[in-house]
C-alpha cells in the first residue's frame, strides 16, 4: 500500500517527512513514474491526476484545497472516497483575509485610497460595528470560524446555509426565503460559499437587488459564482459601496479588467487563504489514521451536495 503526493515539492517535503514520523508502515512517494499504480491507496492532489483508472486500488483521494471543484467528481470511481482539505493554517489564513476585508469595507479603506491617489485630505462619513450587519453566505468550517473572528468587533452577525444551523450570537437563516431575508438586513456581505451547481453565478444582479443600497461584498468563494459586470454595474450606480475580491473568473484576471482599476475595489490574487504543508500534512495524517480505524474521514465530500 502506498500514500501518493502529487503536488508541488515544497510542500512534498513536510509531508514526507511527516508521514515518516506518523506513519511509518506507508510508503510515501513523490514521482508517480516511480509507483506501482496497483500499490496505490491514498493520493494528494489539487486536480484529479492524469489517468486516474490506472490507480485500480485508490481507496481516499485528498484535495490540497479546502475547495473540491477543480475535481470531476462524476468521473471518479464511485468506491474512491473524495476528501476536502480541513486543516488549522488554511482556516487561521481565511479568518484574517476576511477580518481585513470586513474591516476594510468597515472603515471605508477603498474610499481612503482613492483619496491618497488624489492627494486628498478629506474624511468619510462612519457608521459604529454595531450599525453595521455582516452576513456569510456559507456556514461550514470555514464561514463558522470566520464569524468567531468577527464577533469581537461587534458587528451583528447572520449566516446562510443550505441546511440550517444555530451559531450562538449569529441569526441564521436557511432555503431562498432565509436568504432574501438576510440579504435585506447585510450591509456586509461576504461569500465563502464551495462552487456547485447551484452557487455558480448566484452572485448575480437579483441578489445585489435584495442588498440595502450602500452595501459591500467579500468575495472569498469561487470567482465562477460572482457576476463581474453586474459587480461593476453595482458599484458604479452607487448600489454597492465597496468589494473586496479574491477570485475571479478567469484566473488570473485579464490584465485590461475593470475590476483592477476600480476606486471601489481592492483585489487580490486569490490569496486569502492556503494550505499550510505543516498543519495539512498533520491533518491527512489524522486522517488516514480515523479511517483505517472504521471512521470517516473530516472532510469527506458528499458528491450529490457538490462539497
Ligand atoms: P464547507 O465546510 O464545505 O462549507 C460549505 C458551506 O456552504 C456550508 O455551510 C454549506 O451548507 C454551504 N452551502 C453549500 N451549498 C449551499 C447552497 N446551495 N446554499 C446555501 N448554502 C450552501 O466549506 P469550507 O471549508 O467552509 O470552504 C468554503 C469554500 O471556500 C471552499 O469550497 C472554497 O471554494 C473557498 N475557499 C477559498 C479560498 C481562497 O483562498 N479564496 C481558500 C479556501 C477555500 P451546509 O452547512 O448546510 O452544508
Ligand atoms: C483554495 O482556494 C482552496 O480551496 O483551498
Amino acid at each position: 500500500m502506498t500514500f501518493l503526493f502529487n503536488s508541488d515539492a515544497e510542500r512534498g517535503t513536510v509531508f514526507r517527512d511527516a508521514f515518516a514520523r506518523e506513519l511509518p508502515r506507508l510508503p510515501f512517494a513523490i514521482d508517480p513514474a516511480s509507483v506501482d499504480t496497483d500499490l496505490v491507496r491514498y493520493i494528494i492532489s489539487w486536480t484529479v491526476p492524469d489517468g486516474l483508472e490506472r490507480y485500480r486500488n485508490l481507496e481516499i483521494l485528498f484535495s490540497v484545497g479546502a475547495g473540491v471543484d477543480q475535481f470531476p467528481l462524476l468521473a471518479i470511481p464511485p468506491e474512491v472516497k473524495v476528501v476536502r482539505m480541513v486543516e488549522d493554517g488554511i482556516i487561521r489564513m481565511m479568518q484574517e483575509y476576511v477580518t481585513l476585508a470586513v474591516l476594510a469595507l468597515h472603515r471605508n479603506l477603498p474610499a481612503y485610497l482613492d483619496l491618497q491617489r488624489r492627494h486628498q485630505w478629506q474624511a468619510q462619513p462612519q457608521k459604529q460595528a454595531a450599525d453595521r450587519r455582516v452576513g456569510l453566505l456559507g456556514l461550514g468550517v470555514l464561514g463558522r470560524a470566520v464569524l468567531e473572528s468577527l464577533k469581537p468587533f461587534g458587528f451583528p452577525l447572520s449566516g446562510w446555509s443550505r441546511s440550517g444551523m444555530t451559531i450562538e450570537g449569529v441569526t441564521t437563516y436557511c432555503g431562498q426565503a432565509g436568504l432574501s431575508q438576510m440579504l435585506g438586513e447585510t450591509d456586509i456581505l461576504v461569500c465563502l460559499l464551495p462552487l456547485t451547481e447551484d452557487t455558480r453565478g448566484i452572485l448575480d444582479c437579483n441578489l445585489f437587488a435584495q442588498l440595502p443600497k450602500g452595501a459591500a461584498l467579500v468575495h472569498a468563494g469561487r470567482g465562477a459564482q460572482l457576476d463581474h459586470f453586474t459587480l461593476l454595474a453595482a458599484l458604479d450606480a452607487g448600489k454597492l459601496a465597496g468589494a473586496v475580491i479574491d477570485v475571479t473568473e478567469p484566473e488570473p484576471l485579464p490584465s485590461d479588467h475593470a475590476l483592477w482599476a476600480h476606486p471601489k475595489v481592492l483585489l487580490t490574487p486569490h490569496v486569502a487563504s492556503a494550505t499550510q504543508a505543516e498543519t495539512a500534512a498533520r491533518s491527512v495524517i489524522d486522517n488516514i489514521k480515523r479511517y483505517e480505524a472504521g471512521l470517516d474521514p473530516i472532510g469527506l465530500v458528499d458528491r450529490t451536495r457538490g462539497y
